[in-house]
């Protein structure tokens, strides 16, 4: 690589972390300042209902599955099988079940980093042959190394997005006979706030970064961004082919979760640490409110393709709502994944 190209890619990367650490700041004074609200609009029991919940035996996954069985849903978690946290994932699983005895929740494998896991994941959740009312795609990993995934993708834009979209694609027919006139199926992908730096369309050509101009916080942003346009693209197509489908994003806040764990050692010591002794960043029981409102709101029902934020509608970055760019990120997006760019309205 030439000098200036090393410059360049230098300065790309630093300036991805600033545009990440600026805005995390910034939204870290909004959820100082506002009141953390609770899901509201859930009514009466919602036993029957069946949820799949991607990346659900930790984190803020594990909160979001813990409150729908509370609210009497039967819950399935995607979970790696092979995660060295398989045992803290079934030991919390186990604790929902001791304090829930009646709650229905189980687990399948899913690892989203290989698409033919989440053929195999879709396969096991059909042979039960159940409804499925709501799909939280919940999982994600956030500034890890440079890694390709078995299919050759860098593995934040396979688990944050590109598997996220091939696992919806399989159940989509499933939540399209679930779904009813007032009781719509309804699908919540998680983004995230950083969305609203990313700069994705100068990169849309390259959206599968290559090692080397890799930066790991422009993938982050990048993926979640494609997360909020994907949601607004199918929310049309919906909207187009009157579907009792919805679909809308949620922002869990920053949270204190695992998902710091590949943050430097001097960011977890000077903000995590801190923010989260102060309370300043959110627990992930906070976290997982927006998803569950989403989820059993009945305020929400039938309205998607919105982004929502501490349970309230919020506006999500410019560039996210530019019709064209969505069009063209789902060319591309299908491209890679070699599905009919027409699967929302063909898929029978
Ligand atoms: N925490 C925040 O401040 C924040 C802010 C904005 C958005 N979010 C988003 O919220 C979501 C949940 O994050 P979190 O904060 O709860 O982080 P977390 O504690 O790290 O949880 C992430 C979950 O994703 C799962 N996961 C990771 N790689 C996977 C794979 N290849 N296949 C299947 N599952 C996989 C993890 O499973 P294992 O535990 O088995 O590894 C874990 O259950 C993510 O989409 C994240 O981007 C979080």
């Amino acid at each position: 690589m030439g000098f200036l190209k090393r410059l360049a890619c230098y300065a790309y990367i630093l300036c991805s972390i600033f545009k990440v650490y600026v805005l995390a700041a910034a939204y870290l004074l909004k959820q100082y300042t506002s009141k953390i609200r609770k899901p509201t609009g859930i009514e009466g029991s919602n036993r029957g209902k069946v949820a799949i919940v991607t990346g659900g035996g930790s984190g803020i996954g594990y909160h979001i599955s813990k409150q729908l069985a509370k609210h009497g849903v039967q819950v399935i978690i995607g979970l790696i099988a092979a995660s060295p946290k398989l045992s803290e994932s079934e030991e919390a699983i186990r604790k929902i079940k001791h304090e829930m005895p009646e709650a229905k929740v189980e687990f399948l494998h899913l690892d989203l980093s290989s698409l033919e896991s989440i053929r195999n994941f879709v396969d096991a959740f059909l042979q039960k042959k159940c409804p499925l009312h709501i799909l939280i795609n919940n999982a994600g990993l956030m500034f890890p190394p440079y890694t390709k995934t078995v299919d050759g993708f860098e593995l934040q834009l396979q688990v944050n997005y590109l598997g996220h979209v091939l696992l919806t694609s399989l159940l989509w027919e499933k939540l399209k006979t679930t779904g009813q006139l007032h009781s719509y199926s309804r699908v919540i992908n998680v983004a995230s706030s950083v969305h609203y730096v990313s700069d994705m369309p100068a990169d849309l050509d390259n959206l599968n970064q290559e090692q080397q101009n890799f930066s790991a916080h422009a993938a982050y942003m990048h993926s979640k961004l494609a997360v909020v346009m994907a949601t607004y693209y199918l929310q049309r197509q919906l909207n187009r082919d009157g579907h009792y489908i919805t679909v809308n994003v949620a922002d869990p806040g920053v949270v204190s979760s695992g998902l710091f764990k590949y943050v430097s050692g001097f960011v977890k010591c000077f903000l995590v640490r801190p923010a989260a002794a102060l309370g300043i960043l959110w627990t992930m029981e906070d976290g997982a409110y927006t998803s569950v409102h989403l989820a059993l709101s009945s305020e929400v029902e039938g309205q998607g393709g919105r982004y929502f934020f501490n349970c309230t509608n919020a506006k999500s970055s410019h560039l996210s709502q530019n019709v064209y760019l969505q069009e063209e990120l789902w060319h591309k997006t299908c491209d890679v994944l070699h599905l009919d760019v027409n699967w929302p309205s063909t898929c029978t």
